[in-house]
């Protein structure tokens, strides 16, 4: 199955990527735009470059029009695998129109064109794949583009040495979270890869699946867990990270505690590794194995997302 064979082959999409890098600090702000699995690679690096201390605004963006204060002096990182995502090619052509210095990530299509016909940067990820599961390639190039090239090769390296025990892991916990609705907890530092489990358990698993993150989902969401009737629908998974603010952490076992009051047992995770990138991308490997044990137990074929195709057609009617 080819899903299998690409989530399998992950740990080797992370390689170093030739390109002139960029130093943020040349820039008024930071716009990563993307949408779906192109998306989340604008989310993981805006984190990644606040980690480092960048000095200038960083926004990662999704939908069709630039916020008003973006002007020239600005970069824009337009990321679309396919290179044919209406929202990323309406920012990347406003982006155009505004003077931003733009560069361009894809595997081919119109952004590749758009990218031809202006004379801007593009980096050409490998063809071929379905967007979500070319996540190593689009992250390895944005991170080559920003220079954080030695953590490309550690994440490699990890992804590799861990994948036998991130798959017995994902295994078991796809086993327990078996129909429910799965709804994952994330942190300040783990919310990306909180919304990457909803989307991969989304569109892998075809099963509907929820996020919230902590410290605002203790000022809301909590109050939600009142009902039992609703609460026994769900299985809950909370990611946090030991990099997180202490008083984060604090809500971590607050939560945890609070389930145990309610009868419930959240899986808690943190990742494993070194760095809060080899951490981040273990939880994001298990989440792929998770979403894809899930759709094997459902019986789905994790590839295609025939309603994705469905709306973007109707779209281009
Ligand atoms: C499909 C997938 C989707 C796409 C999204 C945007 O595998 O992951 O979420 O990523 O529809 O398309 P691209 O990535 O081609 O810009």
């Amino acid at each position: 199955m080819k899903a299998q064979e690409w989530i399998e082959g992950l740990p080797e999409q992370f390689v170093v990527y030739e390109i002139t890098s960029i130093s943020p600090s040349a820039y008024k702000g930071i716009v990563f735009t993307g949408m779906g699995g192109s998306g989340i690679v604008g989310d993981v690096l805006k984190l990644f470059l606040e980690k480092d201390g960048v000095a200038v605004p960083v926004i990662s963006l999704r939908g069709y029009e630039l916020p008003p204060y973006v002007r020239e002096g600005w970069l824009l990182v337009a990321i679309s695998y396919s290179g044919n995502t209406e929202e990323t090619l309406s920012v990347a052509e406003e982006g155009i129109e505004r003077g931003l210095k733009v560069v361009c990530v894809s595997s081919g299509g119109k952004l590749r064109e758009i990218a031809q016909r202006e004379g801007l940067d593009f980096v050409a990820v490998p063809s071929n794949y379905a967007p979500r599961y070319a996540f190593g390639f689009m992250l390895s190039a944005v991170m080559s583009l920003f220079g954080k090239k030695d953590p490309i090769e550690r994440i490699r390296k990890h992804l590799e040495e861990s994948k036998g025990e991130i798959k017995e892991t994902a295994y078991r916990i796809a086993q327990v979270i078996q129909n429910y609705i799965p709804i994952v907890y994330g942190t300040p530092l783990t919310e990306p890869i909180a919304f990457r489990w909803k989307t991969q358990i989304n569109e892998n698993s075809k099963t509907l699946c929820y996020t919230a993150t902590l410290p605002e989902l203790h000022h809301n969401e909590v109050v939600g867990l009142d009902n039992p009737i609703t609460r026994n629908l769900c299985h809950f998974i909370m990611l946090w990270d030991p990099e997180d603010h202490p008083r984060v952490k604090r809500r971590v076992q607050i939560t945890e505690e609070l389930f145990k009051e309610l009868g419930l047992a959240p899986i808690v995770l943190q990742g494993k590794g070194a760095t809060l990138e080899e951490r981040l991308l273990y939880l994001a490997y298990l989440e792929d194995w998770v979403s894809f044990y899930l759709a094997e137990f459902y019986g789905y074929d994790p590839l295609p997302v025939k309603v994705i195709d469905r709306i973007k057609e109707a779209l281009n009617e």
